[in-house]
């Protein structure tokens, strides 16, 4: 890998049950990055962030198998991507710890994250509460330029620039570059089923591998209002697939027609997503890949991380 080529960083949690909304948010951006040559991409399985919520073995494995087989699926090249999980870095934790020292509770107290789950009167774990630095590390370990993720994440990606900063200031050395988010604005926020952004805790979901069968009953179940108009939820999602210019004389031919509209909506979904699905059976069936592109992962983000974490330790003044 060239060292001149700016470098990508972003992260997903193995929670399970990935959407149509988690793709087109984040995943496809994050696959075109770092397959396309530009970046040196490395992309981890946040199992660490997961464990806020995920907490039973067997689940973390197989949600983690997953989510690294659905990378796979959707055409993430394991020979340009370092591709690893997050629990296999060590200096993640070391890092945020670091972080945890130099950050105070009121500016934590201030994250979206920890304000909603707050006002819906949630136990908070302190690693929910901590999740911003623990994000933080992940980022600034490897000099992350690019962070592509959906929107709901761009706040995290601040707390990670201001934490960079901070320690710099601090530690009176520039060791730490500023991320940029990186959001792609039309699919900033997938709406899901209801018209609401598309989210597992939402019931809303149009999962990224359903079956054929599946996916026609989640289409079907798109809400519609019955004034003749424009369905706008069915014209959202169909949005993701075609473009304006296409679908603009479809829905005037169709005026009023909500199902008809919405069988051509199921076609075009299942059209572009038959070869993801075909392919994610294909990688089930040959599982040693996985563990194989996770070790080699593992390899090169610690060799990566730790020669900035040795640069860290010297800047704090424990070695
Ligand atoms: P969920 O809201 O279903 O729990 P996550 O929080 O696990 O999804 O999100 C994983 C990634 O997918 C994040 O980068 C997030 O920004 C993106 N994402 C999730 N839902 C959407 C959506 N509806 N639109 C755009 N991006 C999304
Ligand atoms: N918080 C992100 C999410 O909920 C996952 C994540 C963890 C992440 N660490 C990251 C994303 C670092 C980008 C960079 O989806």
């Amino acid at each position: 890998m060239s060292a001149s080529k700016p470098v990508l960083v972003s992260g997903i949690k193995p929670t399970g049950d990935l959407h149509i909304g988690n793709y087109f948010g984040a995943m496809r951006q994050q696959v075109a990055l770092a397959n396309s040559g530009t970046y040196q991409p490395f992309i981890f399985v946040a199992d660490y962030h997961a464990l806020n919520s995920v907490q039973d073995a067997v689940t973390m494995r197989e949600r983690t198998r997953e989510l690294v087989t659905a990378y796979l699926a959707i055409g993430l090249d394991p020979k340009k991507v370092v591709l690893f999980k997050q629990s296999d870095v060590p200096a993640h934790t070391e890092l945020c710890w670091i972080f945890d020292a130099i950050t105070t509770m009121p500016y934590l107290k201030r994250a979206h994250a920890f304000k909603d789950a707050e006002a819906k009167n949630k136990e908070i774990s302190v690693g929910t509460f901590n999740y911003p630095m623990l994000m933080a590390a992940d980022i600034l370990l490897y000099d992350a330029a690019v962070v592509p993720v959906g929107q709901d994440q761009k706040q995290h990606i601040e707390y990670a620039r201001d934490a960079a900063e901070k320690f710099n200031r601090t530690f009176k050395e520039e060791v730490f570059a500023l991320p940029e988010a990186f959001i792609v604005p039309d699919v900033a926020v997938v709406p899901g089923t209801d018209g609401q952004k598309m989210s597992k805790s939402y019931g809303n979901v149009i999962p990224l591998f359903a079956s054929r069968d599946e996916l026609h009953k989640r289409v079907m179940s798109i809400v519609t209002d019955s004034s003749g108009e424009l369905p706008k939820n069915v014209y959202a999602i169909h949005k993701l697939v075609r473009s304006d210019a296409e679908l603009e004389p479809l829905y005037e031919e169709q005026r009023g027609s909500y199902k008809r509209l919405k069988e051509m909506l199921f076609e075009d979904l299942e059209r572009y997503f038959a070869p993801i699905r075909a392919r994610y059976e294909e990688f089930t069936e040959n599982q040693s890949i996985v563990g194989e592109v996770l070790e080699a992962g593992k390899r090169e983000a610690r060799a990566v991380s730790e020669t900035k974490m040795e640069r860290v330790r010297k800047a704090i003044g424990v070695a």
